[in-house]
């Protein structure tokens, strides 16, 4: 059996006369996190959606969890859904305002039944492991800070043990201090979990903070990849090293 976990070879995408994505290659073995970076409008959410099937290409091989899911079938796609967990940018929108932590967590679980009395254990359990208090379980979004809200979401999406974790921009809406705090708990239960990962974001600081690989994504196109360590001492490519010239302190919003 293969260690390789997505397998993306020259992929395409197309939104009417837009060409959004074009010979996009990506390998990522189990285990490790690839951080996908570049400017706003570079694609890197459409690749995301791609990846979980909801953005059709127009060619090229994409695989990912050993399904080729250009030609999956709906059940297979549905099945998919749940290996492979997106965590949402947006930490306000993402959850929904009339469920308490626990209902959204159950559902996570068992979106037939959602019954949080029958989950209990393993809610508190992954309440625990973002940081959270497990007494937090019958509390709704709006009692929440935003950075506690996106360790809610990360545990909505960790609690059903995917087989890979895309997390697009997910740090983009906090201040950095709350930033610091996400991505230093990222980095430790990636680790811990041994969890596969597409980390995305705009910030490249932020993707070294977290990832193993880089894939430098510009217009569309892939313009550098390989090892992290590799990435950021000896960038080859112009945009690489305009990134890398970004103040990697200064917060930005921009919402990629
Ligand atoms: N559904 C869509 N229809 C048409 N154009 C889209 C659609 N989604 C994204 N785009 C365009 O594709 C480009 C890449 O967008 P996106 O993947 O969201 O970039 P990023 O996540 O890197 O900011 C942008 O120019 C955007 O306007
Ligand atoms: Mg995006």
């Amino acid at each position: 059996m293969s260690d390789t976990l997505i397998n993306i070879a020259d992929l395409n995408v197309s939104f009417g006369d837009a060409h959004i994505l074009r010979d996009v290659d990506l390998r990522l073995e189990r285990g490790r996190t690839v951080g996908i970076v570049g400017e706003s409008g570079s694609g890197k959410s459409t690749l995301a959606k791609a990846m979980v099937g909801t953005v059709k290409p127009s060619s090229g091989e994409l695989w990912v969890a050993g399904l080729d899911v250009r030609s999956a079938t709906r059940r297979e796609l549905a099945r998919y859904r749940r290996s492979v967990q997106m965590i949402p940018q947006d930490p306000f929108s993402s959850l929904s305002p009339r469920q308490t932590v626990g209902q959204t967590l159950a559902e996570a679980v068992d979106p037939r039944r959602a019954r949080v009395a029958h989950h209990t254990d393993l809610i508190a359990h992954w309440l625990e492991r973002v940081g959270l208090d497990a007494d937090m379980i019958h509390r709704y979004p709006h009692e929440f800070s935003g950075g506690q809200r996106q360790r809610i979401a990360l545990a909505r999406g960790l609690i059903v043990e995917p087989e890979l974790v895309i997390a697009d921009e997910i740090t983009s809406a906090l201040d950095v201090s709350v930033q610091s705090q996400i991505l230093d708990l990222l980095d430790e239960i990636r680790q811990s979990l041994g969890l596969t990962m597409a980390f995305i974001s705009h910030n490249l600081a932020v993707v070294q903070r977290v990832s193993d690989d880089v894939m430098v994504l510009y217009q569309g196109q892939v313009v550098e990849a390989g090892p992290v360590a590799q990435i950021y001492s000896d960038p080859q490519h112009w945009y690489t090293r305009r990134l890398l010239a970004a103040d990697p302190g200064s917060p930005t919003f921009s919402i990629g």
